[in-house]
Formats: structure tokens, C-alpha cells, sequence
């Protein structure tokens, strides 16, 4: 009996082709998977990653509701064309504290993983107002009514809590001054020093033009301007050997 017939038995046998079919899938995506878990450059903590702060938080929450992603991925591939036109490609450990991450599957807008500090904070106010009046081929829609938001939320701390769950290292220290922090970043009168310590490179101050009211504006602001921003890539690089 030659290799072939013995392979015949499994062809005209429905159920032990099945099962054969999936022991072949099963071991096939252990060898595949299980390595990442393990792998340095899929857990590696890199350095520069914190967690949100109340008012990014309260910003990502407005991307994700107004549906941003649709139009907008945050994953730069490691091709060139992309590291050329966004800048280094994007790490894991860059969406480790993102639930859900916002990778997204389709650019009809560009890229914005790594859109922090490329335009001022009035551009984006311009841009999320009237994205035609500084970019007239846009296809963006509008979201002017942002501006006229005002932050509204009982007890801010609860979402650091929630994402604290599943494992964002928010510190009793951080969720403690959640409200005081979501407000306190976006008042230019307000003593941010508290902030900054808990959340370098924090984008502080009135970030959408109106100084006398946090909005859902400068929320989205502040999200948009630290995407990116966290891991230095001079020393990453560096430390990694790589240049
Ligand atoms: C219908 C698709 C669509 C949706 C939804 C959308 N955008 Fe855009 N976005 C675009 C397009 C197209 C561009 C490129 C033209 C431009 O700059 O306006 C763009 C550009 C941008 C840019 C400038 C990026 C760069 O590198 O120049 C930012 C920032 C941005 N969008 C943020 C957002 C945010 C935040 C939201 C959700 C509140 C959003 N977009 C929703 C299509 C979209």
C-alpha cells in the first residue's frame, strides 16, 4: 500500500477528514501564534508609553463615537512608502493601552498614528471645524458642533477605572484626580503641574480657542496631538541597535 492509498482513506472519509483537517489547523496556529506571546518584539515595554490622560481619554472617546476610524487607520506599516510619508512604523507596544485599539482597516483620510505636533492646535480646530477652509479637495465631514460641547461628566474617574480592568496601569494617584485632571489641562488658568507629572508630554493649556470652557473640542485636541508623540524614536532606535 503505497503512500497515495493510505491518503485515500482520509479523501472518502468525510468525518476523519474533518477531524485530520483540524488537528492540522490547530497545530499550524500554535506554531504561528504562540510565539508572539513570547517573542520580545510583540510584549516588549517601550519606553515613553503611559497611559491616557483624562482629557486624551475623553478625546479618544469622542474619535471612537463620532466613528473616526472609519475614514482614518493609526498603524504605520514597516513598507517604506509609509515610514517615508508618516514616519517610523508603528510599534505594538504604541496601542498596548488602547481598548479597543483603533488600527482600522480603511485610509480614506490619511494615517493619524502619528499626527501629534505636525499641525497647531488652531489647525486642528480649523480643520475639525471646516475641514474645506484650509484643505479645499477634502471629503472630511464637518465637526463644528464640538466646539459648542462642553465637557460634560459626573465622575471621569470611573473610565479610568474601567480601563484599569483590563490593565492599564492607572495608578490610585491618577484615578483620584481624574476630574480635577480632565479639567485642569485644557484651563489655561490652572496649575497643571499635577498633570504633567502624571502624564508627560501632555498637551496643556486652552487647546481649542476658548478659554472659559473645556469642550469636547479641546478633548479631541489634546487626543490628536499626543498620537505618536510618547516613544522617542532617537533613543528607541538607538537602544534597539538598529541605526
Ligand atoms: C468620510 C471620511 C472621514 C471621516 C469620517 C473623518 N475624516 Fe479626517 N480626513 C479625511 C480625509 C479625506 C482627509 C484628508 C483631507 C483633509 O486633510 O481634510 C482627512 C484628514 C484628517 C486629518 C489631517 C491628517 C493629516 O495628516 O493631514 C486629521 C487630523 C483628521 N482627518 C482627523 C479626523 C477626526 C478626528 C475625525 C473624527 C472626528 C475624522 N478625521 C473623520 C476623511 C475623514
Amino acid at each position: 500500500m503505497g503512500l497515495m492509498d493510505k491518503h485515500a482513506i482520509i479523501e472518502k472519509n468525510a468525518t476523519l477528514l474533518l477531524v485530520g483537517s483540524l488537528l492540522v489547523v490547530t497545530v499550524g496556529g500554535i506554531v504561528e501564534i504562540a510565539p508572539l506571546f513570547y517573542l520580545d518584539n510583540t510584549i516588549e515595554k517601550v519606553e515613553g508609553m503611559r497611559p491616557y490622560s483624562p482629557l486624551e481619554l475623553a478625546g479618544r472617546n469622542i474619535y471612537v463615537r463620532e466613528g473616526c476610524y472609519l475614514c482614518h487607520s493609526q498603524m504605520i506599516r514597516p513598507f517604506r512608502d509609509e515610514v517615508e510619508r508618516y514616519g517610523h512604523y508603528s510599534l505594538a507596544a504604541e496601542s498596548m493601552y488602547d481598548h479597543p485599539f483603533q488600527w482600522g482597516s480603511k485610509r480614506t483620510g490619511p494615517d493619524l498614528a502619528r499626527v501629534g505636533n505636525r499641525y497647531s492646535n488652531e489647525w486642528h480646530v480649523q480643520h475639525l471645524m471646516d475641514p474645506r477652509s484650509v484643505v479645499p479637495e477634502s471629503i472630511m465631514p464637518r465637526y463644528a458642533f464640538l466646539k459648542d460641547a462642553p465637557i460634560e461628566v459626573k465622575d471621569f474617574s470611573t473610565h479610568l477605572v474601567a480601563n484599569a480592568r483590563v490593565g492599564v496601569p492607572y495608578s490610585d494617584d491618577m484615578i483620584a484626580h481624574a476630574n480635577a485632571d480632565l479639567m485642569a489641562q485644557a484651563d489655561p488658568n490652572a496649575d497643571v503641574s499635577g498633570v504633567e507629572k502624571r502624564y508627560p508630554k501632555a498637551k496643556v493649556g486652552d487647546l481649542d480657542g476658548n478659554p472659559q470652557q473645556v469642550t469636547e473640542m479641546d478633548a479631541l485636541v489634546a487626543y490628536l496631538q499626543m498620537l505618536g508623540t510618547l516613544v522617542d524614536f532617537k533613543t528607541y532606535d538607538d537602544a534597539a541597535g538598529y541605526r
